[in-house]
């Protein structure tokens, strides 16, 4: 193909660019950071880096002119208004976003959604073919991007493809439902390399392409003939873990700031100085499992274990995919919840939860993180759960207690949390008031534990992991992993104890 502008060696293309473009009432255009966990974890990985970025500006219309962005080469990929409809809030988040997490709400198909689909990703790949320079390296991001591997190795065989999945990969008897299942297997292996969060949802993959395409999988490998193909031109794809994560010396420093300290210590005073601060900071989705968080907390309320203004819960929802039902229907359901606790727990001055439906800037959360003296993380399902890990990393002081999911990607290495089954309201309860009581020099304990996991595993580690792993495909890197895989079986073992412990709690009571 004919290549014309700049060409870089390294390509990352994700749905979104890093930054969206806003046009206000008078047509007035600014660039404001994107929302999620990817940007974030990718902004730091992509500091000084010769790079371009191809994505989509976050409005409806024709691309936007490419432009820089700190360093970065920013190459927008355009949607139409149909098009955000059908391939954004439709197939990705409508279709594929429920059966990956475990369809906690029931998937949409639609055919029309699936060829606006493929229609996307094919722009998505053009671009990614024109802005990669002779023997690139070409890191695809998500589910919103599946048949970008296989539609960019067609375009441009010189190129070596990684694909990493934020989400989990589901299980083949859920991955089954969807009548587009093996192009997007298809799709997904003309990749190199494919990177998922959690050995489990790696193994998830290879089983599909076992069960689904009869595709001969060993170990962490499956090989396989491109359908037309001579048989003696076999592909081998690897795909495996690599847990992302966060810039703990980023978050670590900007938390020690005199102004972030400063801030939190304002937060609490406004929300009238609890002896605890209960927090809770997700993106208003239905897999965060913030109406289970929700319950546990009401029931401890009711049961009067805790109440206002000794203790009280700040629950902050970032607005998200607003036109999508099922989040509209969450939104009206956590703020008649939120309304029902307040009316019934509150005095007149300390609320039982103050409830924020806004996004804030980065210092803004790391002084709530600061004020935090427990997190609730509670998802049903998450790929990995970033918002756990920045606390960490903002917990210089040691202070704070993590309650975590066993849902969640970042379990599997944050063994020192307190850990729930969002499903056992009982249980969250349980672990809820372990951790509000649990001794200082416990939960310091734990907390330098954890900054210890998060600090030696960063965001750079994750990249730089990607990019090896990418490079030496379908062979494993040269580094010395196996280390790295003892400290896993070592936390799978220490979350195995910590599940017991939560399960006694139900089983004791004999509640749900
Ligand atoms: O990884 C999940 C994801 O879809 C990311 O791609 C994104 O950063 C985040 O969730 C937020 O989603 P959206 O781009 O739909 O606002």
């Amino acid at each position: 193909m004919s290549v014309t502008g700049p060409t870089f060696d390294l390509v990352v293309a994700a749905n979104r660019l890093p930054v969206d473009r806003v046009v206000d009432d008078l047509g007035t255009s600014t660039w404001r950071r994107s929302p999620g966990g990817l940007v974030t974890a990718m902004e730091p990985v992509m500091r000084g880096r010769v790079a371009a970025w191809v994505g989509w500006a976050g409005g409806p219309g024709p691309a936007p002119e490419p432009f820089r962005e700190k360093g970065v080469y920013l190459h927008p990929v355009g949607l139409s208004p149909t098009e955000i409809q059908e391939y954004y809030e439709g197939f990705s988040n409508d279709t594929l976003w429920p059966i990956f997490h475990d369809v906690i709400v029931p998937a949409t198909f639609h055919r029309n959604w699936w060829n606006t689909y493929r229609r996307v990703n094919d722009r998505f790949a053009q671009a990614v073919a024109q802005v990669a320079a002779p023997g690139a390296t070409v890191w695809v991001h998500d589910y919103q991007l599946q048949l970008v591997p296989a539609m960019v190795r067609a375009l441009r065989p010189d190129v070596r493809i990684g694909w990493f999945n934020h989400i989990p990969f589901p299980p083949v008897e859920l991955f089954s439902q969807l009548p587009w299942r093996r192009a997007l297997i298809e799709g997904l292996l003309g990749a190199d390399f494919l990177g998922f969060q959690r050995t489990a949802d790696a193994e998830n993959f290879l089983r599909s392409c076992r069960r689904l395409l009869s595709m001969t999988t060993k170990a962490d490998t499956v090989t396989f003939t491109t359908p037309g193909d001579d048989p003696s031109a076999r592909r081998t794809v690897r795909a495996s873990a690599v847990p992302i994560s966060v810039d703990f010396k980023g978050l670590d420093e900007l938390a020690r700031t005199p102004e972030v300290i400063t801030r939190a210590a304002e937060i609490r005073a406004s929300l009238g100085n609890p002896k605890i601060l209960l927090v809770g900071i997700d993106r208003l989705d239905y897999t965060k499992g913030i109406r289970h968080r929700l319950k546990a907390y009401g029931e401890l309320l009711a049961d009067k274990a805790i109440a206002p203004p000794d203790v009280t819960l700040m629950q902050v929802s970032t607005p998200s995919r607003e036109r999508v039902d099922a989040y509209r229907h969450l939104r009206e359901e956590i703020e008649r919840t939120v309304g029902s606790i307040n009316g019934e727990y509150s005095d007149i001055g300390s609320p039982a939860v103050h409830y924020f439906y806004q996004s804030y800037p980065h210092a803004e959360m790391a002084a709530m993180f600061l004020a935090a003296d427990v997190m609730l993380v509670t998802p049903l399902r998450d790929g990995m759960n970033l918002v756990a890990k920045e606390y960490v990393a903002c917990r210089h002081d040691l202070g704070g207690a993590l309650v975590l999911s066993e849902f969640t990607g970042a379990w599997d290495e944050l063994h020192q949390a307190f850990i729930c089954n969002p499903h056992d309201v009982e249980g969250v309860k349980q672990t809820i008031m372990r951790a509000i009581t649990a001794p200082q020099d416990e939960r310091r304990r734990r907390m330098k534990a954890l900054r210890k996991r998060v600090a030696d595993h960063d965001v750079q580690r994750w990249a730089t992991l990607f990019l090896e792993s990418l490079a030496s495909a379908p062979e494993k890197p040269h580094r010395p992993t196996r280390a790295s895989d003892e400290e896993m079986r070592g936390a799978e073992r220490a979350n195995r104890s910590n599940l017991r412990t939560s399960d006694n709690a139900s089983e004791q009571t004999g509640e749900q």
